[in-house]
């Protein structure tokens, strides 16, 4: 084992290359790989900072070692509005919870997801008609509309309610609150969050609001249950204590559904269009399928038919991980990659970076759908990974799937899709989105 420190970034160059994580996230990783290698480290005020290529490394920090690690300061700027739902949760209560809530993305529960997705699906489809132009063809910023229907989805999917009136207002106040947060991370200057100061004011300002509206909808849960994860929450018991979950937990669980499981998904189905749009041969392949399928219904028992539409997914959560940076703390000494690892040590680990990385992939930057067919061998563990790894994986990674195949598969049966006049900008914020939407032009099949 090496005593001495994983090579990187000294002096002036540590304020050089921060501003350019500011600017330019995908860009700072690059650097930091090409100038430093697998694992590379620096210090600045008095934080310790570790960045990891290996896979090797990365799957003894999210699997095998995971108990040595906890999540990393990162998360903390999303407590104020996920409080401690799973994802921002550690150690055994954290445990507990996933034991608790596991059971709510079991098969049978699905089978009901699947039914509010396939019912969205057609409801997504009757809006974008809606805003096409008589001509049957318009630009459309297709994020907005994916992020509204996934948000409907995963709504009524945690509360059974039909949120439709006021997806506008929470997905307003989530992005208010994601911006907000976003701001304090990128700085390094930012004040503590239980300082009054502009920043903490609006993160907490939005937290607050949704809190509000998430607060009455569990209460009337409680009095009238019905089919969603809320109501499965009130019922679930602690094994041993026989206690059930408390008003604030639930709403922290609730809240982490709904932030976790609908802007990665619609931001998953806009860089599907958005891949397909530049690449019409393999719109056209996608076209042959979904021809072959025309009359299948969208059902738990035959998405699976639609074998090009799921490669077309994976292949998207690969070129564009909506995840796509993963972070952890040390909590314990380790040692990775033969350095000595200390406690305190705030590790960043870019899936973006891994998914495009010329060991692992031939051709990283092109498009082919072809590399996840099924008969092909799966990529090596901790090449490929959207969803993490290791015992904190996505808890609704089925559901994000089976969302993303109903949504792409009901979309390109009605729409072919084409490259838009305004310029794709990418944005890689807490997850990876297209800068200002993302504007395709659409065009009725009907
Ligand atoms: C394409 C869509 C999605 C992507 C790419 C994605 C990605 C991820 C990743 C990478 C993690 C692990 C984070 C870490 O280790 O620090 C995670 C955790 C999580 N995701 Fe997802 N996710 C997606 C959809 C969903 C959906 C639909 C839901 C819920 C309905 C969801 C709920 C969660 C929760 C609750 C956690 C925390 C799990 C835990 O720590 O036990 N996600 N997701």
């Amino acid at each position: 084992m090496k005593s001495i420190l994983p090579a990187g970034p000294k002096g002036f160059e540590i304020f050089r290359i921060i501003q350019l994580a500011a600017i330019s996230p995908i860009a700072f990783f690059d650097e930091i790989h090409r100038k430093y290698g697998n694992i590379s480290f620096f210090e600045v005020l008095r934080k310790r900072f570790l960045f990891l290529f290996d896979p090797e490394d990365i799957q003894r920090v999210l699997q095998t070692n995971h108990s040595n690690y906890t999540k990393s300061i990162f998360y903390k700027e999303l407590k104020p509005l996920l409080g401690i739902g799973l994802l921002t949760n550690e150690g055994n209560f954290w445990k507990n919870q996933r034991k608790l809530i596991q059971p709510t993305f079991h098969r049978e529960k699905m089978l009901h997801y699947v039914d509010i997705m396939r019912e969205e699906s057609e409801e997504m489809v009757q809006e974008v008609r809606s805003n096409l132009s008589k001509s049957q063809t318009q630009e459309i910023d297709v994020s907005k509309q994916f992020m509204a229907s996934t948000l409907q989805i995963v709504a009524r999917a945690v509360f059974d309610v039909d949120a439709k009136n006021q997806v506008g207002m929470i997905g307003a106040k989530l992005e208010e609150y994601l911006h907000a947060a976003i701001e304090r991370i990128r700085s390094p200057f930012s004040a503590p969050l239980w300082l009054p100061s502009r920043s903490t004011w609006r993160v907490k300002k939005s937290a607050k609001a949704i809190h509000d509206w998430i607060v009455g909808i569990i209460q009337e849960k409680k009095l009238n249950p019905g089919k969603d994860l809320v109501s499965m929450l009130w019922e679930v018991r602690d094994e041993e204590t026989q206690e059930g979950m408390s008003l604030n937990q639930i709403r922290d669980e609730a809240v982490t559904m709904i932030l976790a499981g609908h802007e990665t998904t619609s931001n998953a189905l806009t860089w599907a269009l958005y891949l397909l749009a530049q690449n019409p041969p393999k719109f056209q392949k996608f076209e042959e399928e979904l021809e072959k399928l025309k009359s299948l219904e969208l059902r738990p028992d035959t998405i699976s038919q639609f074998t090009y539409a799921r490669m077309i997914i994976d292949e998207t959560l690969r070129l564009f991980p909506p995840a796509w940076v993963v972070e952890r703390k040390s909590i314990k000494e380790d040692t990775l990659g033969g350095y000595k690892i200390r406690p305190n040590t705030n590790i960043s680990i870019s899936v973006y970076k891994l998914h495009h990385d010329p060991r692992f992939w031939s051709d990283p930057e092109i498009f082919l759908p072809e590399r996840f067919a099924p008969n092909r061998t799966p990529p090596k563990p901790f090449t490929y990974f959207p969803f993490g790894g290791g015992p904190r994986i996505c808890i609704g990674n089925a559901f994000a799937i089976w969302e993303a195949v109903i949504l792409l598969v009901s979309f390109c049966r009605n729409f072919r899709v084409e490259p838009g006049s305004r310029e794709m900008k990418i944005d890689p914020s807490i997850t990876l989105r297209p800068k200002s939407g993302l504007y395709l032009k659409v065009i009725s099949k009907k």
